[in-house]
C-alpha cells in the first residue's frame, strides 16, 4: 500500500529513485512522483497511473547532479488516483515535502485548524496536511528535525514518511507509526525505502524502524531518535541475504509465473535444514517457544488475511488430525474486532507473507494483550510481525513481487506441515516413523511439482482456449482441498476480474447449484482421497445440470474423462499433500486466462501487496 523511497548520498539521486520505485510498484499504482534538491531548491514530478508514466516526465532530467530525494507510488485511500493527489505533497511555500504511507486518521480536525491559520490546500489526501504541520511547526523554531518531531506529536493514525524541506536541503527525516519502513546504509549514502527490494541493488545492509522512530539521514550519516522524546537509539544493521536477481524477471514474462516455476525451489528452502531426513526430527529453533509452553497449549488460532487466510484453512486440517488440538481460523479484520477467548494457554498463529498487513498485525497485537503466545509464519525478515512474535517460522520463499501471492502461499503450506510435525513430535502424538515418512513426503512434492510444472501449464495454455471468455466460474473441492477451491477462485477473480467463487463441494446443493446451466465453467478438485466418492457424487450433480467441467484428479483415474472431456491429471501423492500439488493448475488456470484476455497479471486494477491499511 503505497511504496516509499529515500535517498542521500554521492550519486544522482533520480536513476536511483526511480529503480526503487521500480521495484515497489507492486505496493500501489494508482499514481507516482518524486522529489530532489538541486541549487537549494526542489524539484518535483508527478504523474497520474503506472511509473512508466512518472518515467517519460522525469527522462530528461536524470543528468541533474543533486544527490538527495524521495520517492513516492500510491495506492489511493483518501482522494482519487489524480495527478494533483499523487505524491510528494508540499507546503503552502513549495519548499517542503512530503511522502507518505498510510492513514492519517485525524487530517479533517488538523485540516481544520491548518485552514483557519491561512494554509491552503491542493489536495484532497491525508498527506498534505504533514506538510503543512510541519511547515507550521517551522514557524516556531527553522529546525527541520524539531518540527516533523512536533508535528508528529499531532498526528494520529499510521504513516511512514519521508521530509525534505528546501531550507535545510542537506537532511532527509523519516518515520514510522504502523506503517513498514526500512533505512538502507552504505559507506556513502543513507536509503529509505517500504520494503527492502527497493534497497537490493544498492546495498544489503538495513536498519528496521519500529513504531514512533524517526531517523535523520545525511551522506552516509544518521542518527534514530524516538518521537516522543527525543532520545537517540542505538540500532542494529542486519544484513539480508536475498540478491538483487531476485527481484527481476529472470526472462519470465511476468513475475507471477517467474514465482509459480520458483515454488518447488520455495518449498525446499522453506524444508531445507529443518527436517533431518535419516529420522524425520524437526527442528524449528526460531519457533522461541520451549516444550513446556508447546505442551501447555490447549488451543491454537490461526489469524491471516486473503491467500495467507486459506493456508490457515488448511493448517487447522493438519493439525487437528495430526496433533488433536483445536485450531480456530480467523480472517484478521474480523478476529481484530470480536470477543476474542484466548488466553495464555492458546498459541496465536499469524500467517503473513509480507509480515506488515495492518489486519493481521492488529489481529496479534490484541492476543498478545490477552495473554495468548504469538508465533509468525512469515516470509520478510526483520518485518513487523516477526519483530513482535514470541517466535517465527520464515518461509524461504524469496521476495514476492507479483501481486497475485503463488510460491509464498505453497511456501506457507510447506512451513505449516513442518509446525504440525513439530507439535506432533512435541506432544508426541504422531509416532516417529509416521513423522518421518510425513517429512519425507513433504520433500519429496518439490521434485513432484517441479517435473509437473511444464506439463501443466502447456495443457492449461490449451485448455483455456475454451474457458477465457467465461463470465463466472465456480470453485469446488472437499476437505483439504476446500481451501484450494477458495484460492483458485481469488486467483482467477485477482488477476483476470472473471467473478469466481470456491465452495466445499457438498455446500453446492444447499444453493449454489443453482448457478449451474451450460454457460457455467466449474473446476472440481477430486484427488483419489478419503472423500473422493463424495466429490464424484457432487461432479456428477454438476454434469446432471450440464455445468461446464474442467476437473483435477488423479493420473490413471478414468471414472474422470467419462465425465468430460478438461482433465488435468496429476501424480498420486500423500494425501494430506495435495493442496500443494492441486494449487499448482489452479495458479496457472488463473494466469493463462488472465494473460489470454490482456490484464495487466502482476499488478492487477485495484491492488496492492502489502495491505498496510485497514
Ligand atoms: C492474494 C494475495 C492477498 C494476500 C493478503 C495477505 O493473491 O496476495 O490476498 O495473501 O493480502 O497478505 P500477507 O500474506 O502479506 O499478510
Amino acid at each position: 500500500m503505497c511504496g516509499i523511497v529515500g535517498y542521500v548520498g554521492t550519486r544522482r539521486v533520480v536513476p536511483i529513485l526511480l529503480e526503487g520505485l521500480r521495484r515497489l510498484e507492486y505496493r500501489g499504482y494508482d499514481s507516482a512522483g518524486l522529489v530532489y534538491s538541486f541549487d537549494n531548491r526542489l524539484v518535483r514530478y508527478r504523474a497520474k497511473g503506472k511509473l512508466a508514466n512518472l518515467e517519460a516526465v522525469v527522462d530528461e532530467y536524470i543528468g541533474v547532479a543533486s544527490g538527495i530525494g524521495l520517492g513516492h507510488t500510491r495506492w489511493a485511500t483518501h482522494g482519487a488516483p489524480t495527478e494533483g493527489n499523487a505524491h510528494p505533497h508540499t507546503d503552502c511555500t513549495g519548499e517542503l515535502v512530503v511522502v507518505h504511507n498510510g492513514i492519517i486518521e485525524n487530517y479533517n480536525a488538523l485540516k481544520k485548524e491548518l485552514m483557519a491559520k491561512g494554509h491552503v490546500f491542493t489536495s484532497e489526501t491525508d498527506t498534505e496536511v504533514l506538510a503543512h504541520l510541519i511547515e507550521d511547526c517551522l514557524k516556531e523554531k527553522r529546525d527541520l528535525v524539531a518540527a516533523v518531531r512536533a508535528a508528529l506529536t499531532l498526528v494520529e493514525g499510521s504513516y511512514a514518511i519521508g521530509v525534505l524541506w528546501a531550507g535545510e536541503p542537506e537532511l532527509l527525516v523519516a518515520a514510522r507509526n504502523h506503517s513498514p519502513l526500512v533505512m538502507g546504509v552504505a559507506a556513502d549514502a543513507c536509503y529509505i525505502a517500504s520494503d527492502i527490494p527497493a534497497l537490493l541493488p544498492f546495498t544489503r545492509e538495513v536498519i528496521f524502524l519500529n513504531d514512533r522512530e524517526m531517523a535523520v539521514l545525511g551522506r552516509g550519516t544518521y542518527t534514530i531518535q524516538q518521537i516522543d522524546d527525543g532520545s537517540e537509539l542505538a540500532k542494529p544493521v542486519s544484513l539480508i541475504d536475498w540478491n538483487a536477481s531476485m527481484a527481476e524477471k529472470a526472462g519470465f514474462r511476468h513475475f507471477m509465473l517467474k514465482e509459480i516455476f520458483e515454488q518447488p525451489q520455495a518449498i525446499l528452502n522453506t524444508v531445507s535444514g529443518r527436517i533431518v531426513p535419516d529420522t524425520g526430527f524437526v527442528d524449528l529453533p526460531e519457533i522461541g517457544l520451549d516444550y513446556a509452553t508447546l505442551d501447555a497449549i490447549d488451543r491454537i488460532a490461526l489469524v491471516a488475511c486473503g491467500t495467507s487466510w486459506h493456508a490457515a484453512l488448511i493448517a487447522k486440517y493438519w493439525i487437528e488430525k495430526w496433533v488433536g488440538i483445536p485450531v480456530e481460523v480467523d480472517i484478521a479484520s474480523e478476529f481484530r474486532y470480536r470477543r476474542l477467548l484466548v488466553d495464555e494457554r492458546t498459541l496465536t498463529i499469524a500467517i503473513s507473507q509480507s509480515g506488515e498487513t495492518a489486519d493481521t498485525l492488529a489481529g496479534i497485537r490484541r492476543a498478545a494483550q490477552l495473554g495468548s503466545r504469538v508465533l509468525t509464519v512469515c516470509n520478510v525478515v526483520g518485518s513487523t510481525m516477526t519483530r513482535e512474535a514470541d517466535g517465527v517460522i520464515y518461509t524461504h520463499a524469496g521476495p514476492e513481487i507479483g501481486v497475485a501471492s503463488t510460491k509464498a502461499f505453497t511456501s506457507q503450506l510447506a512451513a505449516l506441515f513442518l509446525l504440525t510435525l513439530y507439535l506432533g513430535q512435541t506432544r508426541k502424538t504422531i509416532d516417529p516413523i509416521t513423522r518421518k515418512k510425513l517429512g519425507l513426503s513433504l520433500i519429496d512434492i518439490a521434485e513432484v511439482i517441479a517435473t509437473e510444472l511444464p506439463r501443466l501449464q502447456t495443457e492449461i495454455s490449451a485448455l483455456i482456449e475454451g474457458y477465457y471468455e467465461a463470465k463466472d466460474f465456480l470453485f469446488v473441492g472437499r476437505g483439504l482441498n476446500f481451501p484450494i477451491a477458495l484460492e483458485g477462485a481469488l486467483k482467477l477473480k485477482e488477476i483476470s476480474y472473471i467473478h469466481a467463487e470456491g465452495y466445499a463441494a457438498g455446500e453446492l446443493k444447499h444453493g449454489p447449484i443453482a448457478l449451474i446451466d451450460r454457460e457455467m465453467p466449474v473446476v472440481a478438485l477430486v484427488p483419489r482421497d478419503s472423500v473422493y466418492l463424495k466429490t464424484v457424487s457432487n461432479v456428477e450433480e454438476i454434469k446432471a445440470r450440464q455445468g461446464r467441467l474442467v476437473l483435477f484428479g488423479t493420473s490413471g483415474d478414468e471414472h474422470l474423462s467419462t465425465l468430460t472431456d478438461d482433465v488435468l491429471y496429476l501424480p498420486d501423492v500423500m494425501e494430506d499433500l495435495n493442496p500443494l500439488l492441486y494449487t499448482i493448475p489452479a495458479q496457472l488456470l488463473a494466469y493463462e486466462i488472465a494473460n489470454r484476455r490482456g490484464c495487466d497479471v502482476d499488478q492487477p486494477r485495484n491492488l496492492a501487496k502489502s495491505v498496510t491499511v485497514e
